[in-house]
């Protein structure tokens, strides 16, 4: 909508959109999303073929460099970023003034701001390579606080990051690990954590991604955007989606109870939604969610439980749902979020984590576009509102 509002400015006319459905903020190089169509490219490569060929670190350079790296420079990236993989020591001492039971979440937005403090002094944003080394200290030391955040809420000690394996790998190893005993990751559901970092890594000016170009703007701290960008990945019409459709197919419990769901989700007095379903920009089969779906499907049968009960009832219900005319109408189809759950209760991670794996894969997305504002002429972000409140009046005698 275009609405007058010269007698409140006395400026012209500004546009109200809220929720910014149809108002860019910027103009950017990274990733490319068509709704109508369900495509979404990374520097013009489609993320089916990043997801099938390429993996984390290969992509975490792409979107920072806007080129794949070459297998020289591919080596080099990944060997600084195994120089970083470690957190200072005082870091260890945040989390204990946690409690046990305070969800992931909230000890990243901590512990993630908590890394301006180390890095503060010395940086100057406007260095090219300032700003590359910050990509690089966050795409490093996400994973290692992220085992971190689960090691404190299980009680066991914390592990450090083994630089001989993989990304995934090493994550894994850091979750699942204990002095005690060696973790051995099987390649299958290591590859399909690498995955769902691919798949989560950028989705351009979602509510996190615009959260940290907006704090960006003001010139503040890298590390404390990225913790901005984590709060808004938080809620469950984001980021915390993952979790809420895990705990919502447990709620369902049964393929028969599916109808009743449905229902309720279209039933426009109740505030339930399916999780996982509908997108912003999708109006058309998330194509992430495509992959994401046959991923699910190779770590089951890898481990052997292809008959989970909560995969076969998101089958169905994206059956069911699909199927009906309210779903068709308004075009909501299953998003990135609606299998990922699975995977990850697959491979043993609990549901609190799920969100914090987001947070850890889309940190690349995050720098990268704070990256790109900080290389380009800019300047801070305010928008404006439409006020609605009382006219001017005198404070009472
Ligand atoms: N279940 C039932 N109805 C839905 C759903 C859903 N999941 N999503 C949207 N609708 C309905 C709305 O009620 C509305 O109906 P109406 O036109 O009769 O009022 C219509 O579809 C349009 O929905 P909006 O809320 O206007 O869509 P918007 O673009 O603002 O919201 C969102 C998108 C937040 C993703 C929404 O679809 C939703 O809440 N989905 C469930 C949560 C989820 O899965 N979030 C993850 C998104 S992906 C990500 O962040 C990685």
């Amino acid at each position: 909508d275009v609405i007058d509002v010269r007698p409140l400015t006395g400026k012209g006319l500004f546009t109200y959109d809220p929720g910014f459905v149809s108002t860019a903020a910027c103009e950017s190089k990274i990733t490319y999303i068509d709704g109508d169509q369900g495509i979404l490219l990374h520097g013009g490569y489609p993320i089916e073929q990043l997801a099938d060929k390429s993996d984390y670190l290969e992509v975490c350079y792409l979107l920072l460099n806007g080129e794949l790296p070459t297998e020289e420079q591919k080596k080099e990236f990944i060997h600084i970023i195994k120089n970083h993989t470690m957190v200072h020591e005082q870091m260890s001492h945040f989390f204990n003034g946690f409690r046990r039971d305070a969800h992931p979440m909230a000890i990243m937005v901590a512990c993630v701001g908590a890394l301006s403090a180390f890095y503060h002094d010395s940086l100057d944003i406007n260095d090219a390579h300032h700003r590359e080394v910050c990509a690089f200290r966050l795409i490093a030391k996400m994973p290692t606080l992220a085992a971190m955040s689960y090691k404190y809420s299980i009680g066991q000690p914390f592990m450090y990051p083994r630089n001989d394996l993989g990304y995934a790998e090493n994550f894994l190893h850091m979750m699942f690990g204990t002095p005690c005993e060696e973790y051995k990751p099987n390649p299958v559901l290591a590859k399909a954590m690498d995955r769902i970092f691919v798949l989560h890594a950028d989705h351009e000016q979602n509510a996190s991604t615009s959260t940290v170009r907006l704090a960006g703007s003001s010139g503040a701290n890298p590390f404390a955007c990225i913790s901005s960008g984590i709060a808004a990945l938080w809620g469950p019409a984001h980021g915390g989606a993952n979790e809420a459709v895990l705990t919502m197919l447990e709620e369902i419990g049964d393929e028969s109870n599916i109808a009743e769901y449905v229902e309720r989700a279209k039933d426009p007095e109740d505030p339930f939604r399916l999780m996982g379903f509908g997108h912003r920009v999708y109006r058309n089969f998330d194509p992430r969610a495509k992959v994401m779906k046959a991923t699910c499907d190779q770590v089951l049968k890898e481990l052997g439980v292809e008959n989970e009960p909560l995969l076969k009832i998101a089958k169905r219900l994206e059956q069911i749902a699909l199927e009906d005319p309210y779903f068709v109408e308004r075009k909501l189809y299953p998003n990135v979020d609606f299998y990922s759950g699975i995977i990850l209760k697959a491979i043993g991670i609990p549901t609190s984590m799920f969100t914090v794996i987001f947070a850890l894969s889309r940190t690349i997305g995050w720098i990268s576009h704070w990256s790109e504002f900080h290389s380009s002429p800019n300047r801070i972000g305010r928008p404006r509102q439409l006020y609605t409140g009382p006219k001017k009046r005198n404070y009472p005698q």
